[in-house]
């Protein structure tokens, strides 16, 4: 007899134990809620050739994009495939995506997991891996219409749909359909509280509308379902040190970090590149990280900046040139150099586009030419989502050209800058600096005082 996950898909097993566990590291997952892969285990454990448990762990280790894990990876995806004669259709559609990403082609990877998604909406576990393939190919549209497109296979009936509106949320948000993220959002959570993916959804709207206030107390009231026992849960942290930040609270910045952010030498390079994000929006504004950078630098020499990924190798480089490094980072920029050489697959392409001007653009940086930094970022800043994250995430290269454009002595630039960030979100206090900076550079210049004026006057209206 032929059983069926939780959601009435069909499963190579005989064994309900193990698919019970199935289920709940499913449920784990769609949370991240640590520790999914304890529980898969004991799926394995029950039943060896439970094909749907190594196809889970082939899509974890696959959206960790790191070459530490590659080996994990392509364990579970070797022994997936090992019992594809015994297998269903959609268990070997999980395998052939699998092991596109194990081979780096993510964009063949997205779309394999998506073929599965519109044969089988109730997938979630492919939906949830499709939703990250897509996070790190920077495809915001396909972050909502992935989900978009599962949306009538699903009510309030079946198990997992709080998820399903969370990551709908998420890529509402990416889409800049903010009303609409934000209320798909508070419809995930009404359904299941303990959606850390949905709350961080909302926690994107409030971030780009520059709701500040709101955004802490979203979080802070929401610890219990976030915080704790969670993969996810620095990022998270990230963005409440994020908020601080704007508000100009660096000494609780940095509070968080320390605690929170970065609380030991973990080497995960999705947690090191929030680490490095955050040390480098202190550094651009001048603060003092004492030696927080060596820390860091450590762990991306040990693990990362190797032409894997080119969003990590930049957030690498971001430490070497916080903690001086030259050498380290001109090794990461040749790793860069020599992916972008390779001529195929998805690594190539991303740090072909976008991360070896982005790195170059770093280290120019740290070495203050600015006119360098700023001419490569300007140019890099309208194509870089093609090396995935988020919006807020991916902010760091314009923060970074307008510091690079003050710095630099470049006042039409730094003005231009300031006053799209200020039309974006007027009521960011950071940006109230920043424009009156980039107005200050010219006083003398022609309609300067008028600009000033007017940026100031919209910066006022909202705050008010
Ligand atoms: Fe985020």
């Amino acid at each position: 007899m032929t059983l069926h996950d939780t959601r009435g898909l069909a499963v190579s097993t005989r064994s309900q134990s193990a698919l019970d566990r199935f289920d709940a590291a499913v449920e784990l997952l769609n949370g991240y809620y640590l520790d999914f892969i304890a529980v898969i285990d004991e799926a394995l454990e029950e039943d060896p050739g439970f094909v749907m448990g190594h196809c889970f762990k082939a899509g974890v280790y696959a959206t960790c994009n790191e070459a530490a894990v590659q080996p994990d990876l392509r364990r579970s995806v070797e022994a997936a495939e090992a019992l594809s004669a015994g297998a269903n259709d959609r268990e070997r559609a999980h395998m052939a995506a699998a092991r596109a990403w194990m081979e780096g082609d993510l964009e063949r990877a997205a779309a394999l997991y998506g073929r599965i998604v519109q044969e089988h909406p109730r997938d979630i576990l492919a939906l949830q891996i499709g939703h990250q393939t897509d996070f790190f190919l920077g495809e915001s549209r396909m972050l909502r219409d992935r989900v978009a497109q599962v949306l009538p296979h699903w009510d309030e009936g079946v198990p997992g749909f709080g998820h399903v509106l969370g990551m709908h949320a998420f890529g509402l948000e990416q889409n800049n359909l903010y009303d609409r993220a934000e209320e798909a959002g508070r419809r995930a959570l009404a359904l299941n509280q303990r959606d850390p993916w949905a709350i961080h959804a909302v926690a994107h709207v409030m971030e780009m509308q520059g709701r500040v206030s709101e955004g802490v107390e979203w979080l802070e009231s929401r610890k219990a379902q976030w915080a704790d026992n969670n993969a996810f849960s620095f990022h998270n942290w990230w963005h409440l040190a994020l908020y601080h930040l704007e508000r100009g609270e660096t000494d609780r910045v940095l509070a968080l970090y320390d605690a929170q952010v970065r609380p030991n030498p973990a080497s995960m390079a999705l947690e090191l590149v929030d680490a490095s994000a955050m040390l480098w929006r202190l550094h651009l504004r001048g603060v003092d990280v004492g030696d927080r950078w060596r820390n860091v630098a450590d762990s991306w020499e040990r693990t990362a900046a190797d032409g894997y990924y080119a969003f990590n190798d930049a957030h690498a480089m971001m430490a070497f040139v916080g903690d001086g490094r030259d050498d380290a980072a001109e090794r990461a920029l040749a790793a860069q150099e020599a992916a972008a050489q390779r001529g195929r697959g998805t690594g190539a392409m991303m740090a072909r586009e976008v991360g070896v001007p982005v790195c170059r653009a770093l280290l120019a940086f740290g070495r203050g030419d600015y006119r360098t930094a700023a001419d490569l970022l300007y140019t890099v800043r309208t194509r870089a989502h093609r090396f995935g994250g988020s919006h807020a995430q991916r902010d760091l290269i314009d923060l970074t050209l307008v510091e690079a454009a003050i710095r630099g002595g470049n006042a039409p630039l730094a003005q231009a800058l300031v006053a799209e960030r200020t039309d974006l979100k007027p009521s960011s206090p950071a940006n109230r600096t920043l424009t009156a900076r980039a107005v200050g550079m010219a006083s003398g210049r022609t309609g300067a005082g008028r600009l000033g004026s007017v940026l100031f006057q919209d910066c006022a209206i909202v705050e008010g």
